[in-house]
């Protein structure tokens, strides 16, 4: 875990309007976060990307913003009433509330590292020669750590599995798991706890319903799913993707924005014929990879998970997952869903959600494949990955988000060499011409070198300088924020260049 790192970024995006604490004055709401000026630019973009390189770049997927409040009735259908739980367990002695299965899983992770410190003793000690598969398969350290991972791996999934509370508090006691805050071993029994939150609905309270907050988004493209078909006239296979807020009430809510009780999410569910859905579920996995990877943030920094136990609706799931400060961690969900939820809702709402294939005459429920990311999730990695400490030349350091341009919240800074000469006012002219494109920043303040390391901090990827050679040939510089390589440019061309830098196009049409 880099952790100073964490922290720096954290500091960062407070610092220079990212993301803040909700209701901060009032000692803030935990595990909620507001998105500041630039922090509400860089979530546009992402999922301005996202939108286009599903909705835009496929003839046969549609778009959807269904309602928060859907009927109660949908919950039930969907299982999350009966089902959507975290297993729950107390230490008396701090009072302190825990997920089970965390616990488990930070201790299997305390084992993993040492296996990497084993790891890391014999690439010392053998150099060269170092054969790291042949290391895990035979050094008798990493052996034993890697058989206690196993077997707890085996006893956690199949006390999840079964529901066993019982088991899971059992395996916590056998794993010696002491409370990280009073450090003992005083466990209180495995409880269930629902994550929906529920409000009422309604003027009277008697007459009042209780309503969920959507905990996904998917359910709204569940039940739209024949309207979205008809009125767009679709054909199997076709997806509906869907951006919009979900609620949890996560207990173990931490990582800053990684694990929020409000969040947003971008999920795509696509309906295929039966039969062939495996095709499409590996066609989405290299698919959402690929898009993940355009973005050059880094490819090792990306792998897939399959999912170790398979929910109940599932035939096949696997996570994208990203290399965040704190490790590789679970940013995307692609699931095969089989036609569970639709049938799911034919039998609660008592109508037919059946799609009749001209083709073959039929009449089916399609099974689904979805893709899921968590967007706040992805603006956590973009953030992260882009941060940058660079030392320069003369031992200055400089903070730069090397963020991808065309995600970047301000695309452009424009600013006159001197406030004076009539320079403030060609700089006002150009900034009107290019902000008709790109989102720009006008700034006069402080010294040339000031307003680059300020626009540094905030990502933005080009600086144009108005200087007294503008006002005699029309030119003027160019900066490039990551080479920091200025070039003159004349004011007639600025548009094309801008364009051709900044333009998502490009990367976009790698994706088709
Ligand atoms: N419809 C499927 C679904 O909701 P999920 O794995 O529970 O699947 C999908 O969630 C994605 O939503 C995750 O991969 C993650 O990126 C994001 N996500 C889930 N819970 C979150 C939370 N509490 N805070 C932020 N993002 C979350």
């Amino acid at each position: 875990m880099q952790e100073a790192l964490f922290k720096n970024i954290i500091a960062h995006a407070k610092e220079y309007g990212f993301i803040f604490q909700s209701s901060e004055i009032y000692d803030g709401l935990s595990a909620v976060y507001d998105y500041g000026q630039n922090g509400v630019e860089l979530k546009e973009n992402i999922k301005k990307y996202w939108w286009d390189s599903l909705v835009r770049l496929h003839d046969n997927i549609v778009g959807l913003d269904s309602a928060i409040f859907m009927h109660p009735k949908t919950w039930e259908a969907s299982g999350h009433v009966a089902a959507f739980n975290d297993p729950l367990i107390d230490n008396r002695d701090s009072k302190k509330r825990y997920r089970a299965d965390v616990l488990l899983e930070e201790y299997i992770a305390r084992l993993e590292s040492r296996i990497e410190k084993e790891v890391a003793k014999g690439k010392k000690r053998f150099g060269d020669n170092f054969d790291q598969d042949q290391f895990l398969a035979t050094n008798p350290n990493v052996l034993r750590e890697q058989a206690k991972i196993d077997k707890v791996n085996e006893r956690m999934f199949k006390a999840l599995g079964e529901d066993n509370l019982e088991e899971l508090r059992q395996l916590i006691l056998d794993c010696d798991i002491v409370c990280p805050v009073s450090g003992t071993r005083n466990w209180t029994e495995v409880r269930q706890f629902n994550l929906m939150f529920s409000t009422q609905m309604g003027s009277t309270h008697e007459g009042a319903l209780q309503i969920f907050l959507r905990p996904e988004t998917a359910q709204g493209m569940f039940v739209n799913f024949l309207n979205v078909q008809k009125s767009g006239r679709m054909k199997v296979p076709f997806g509906i993707a869907q951006i919009g807020k979900a609620f949890r009430n996560e207990i173990v809510a931490r990582q800053f924005i990684f694990r929020m009780r409000e969040f947003e999410q971008m999920e795509m569910q696509y309906f295929v014929k039966p039969g062939e859905e495996m095709k499409w579920y590996e066609y989405w996995k290299e698919l959402r990879m690929c898009w993940h990877r355009s973005l050059g943030l880094g490819d090792e920094k990306f792998r897939f998970k399959d999912h170790e136990k398979l929910a109940h609706y599932a035939n096949a799931a696997c996570d994208i997952e990203f290399l965040f400060p704190f490790g590789f961690r679970e940013l995307e969900g692609i699931h095969s869903r089989t036609d569970y939820d639709l049938a799911r809702h034919e039998e609660y709402s008592g109508r037919k959600l059946r799609y009749f294939d001209p083709e073959t005459n039929e009449r089916y429920i399609p099974y689904v494949v979805e893709t899921s990311i968590g967007l706040d999730r992805m603006f956590l990695a973009v953030l992260s990955a882009s941060y940058t400490q660079e030392k320069l030349e003369g031992g200055e350091t400089r903070i730069v988000m090397k963020f991808p341009p065309w995600l970047a919240p301000v695309k452009l800074a424009v600013f006159p060499l001197v406030n004076k000469d009539g320079l403030p006012q060609i700089a006002q002219e150009v900034l009107s011409k290019v902000r008709l494109d790109h989102y720009c920043l006008y700034d006069e303040k402080d010294s040339i070198g000031r307003r680059y390391r300020r626009m540094d901090a905030i990502g933005t990827p080009f600086c144009i300088t108005i200087d007294h050679q503008t006002k005699e040939d029309q030119t003027v510089t160019l900066r490039d924020r990551d080479t920091m390589l200025q070039e003159r440019v004349s004011i007639e061309e600025l548009p094309k260049i801008l364009d051709n830098k900044l333009n998502s196009k490009q990367w976009l049409q790698k994706l088709t």
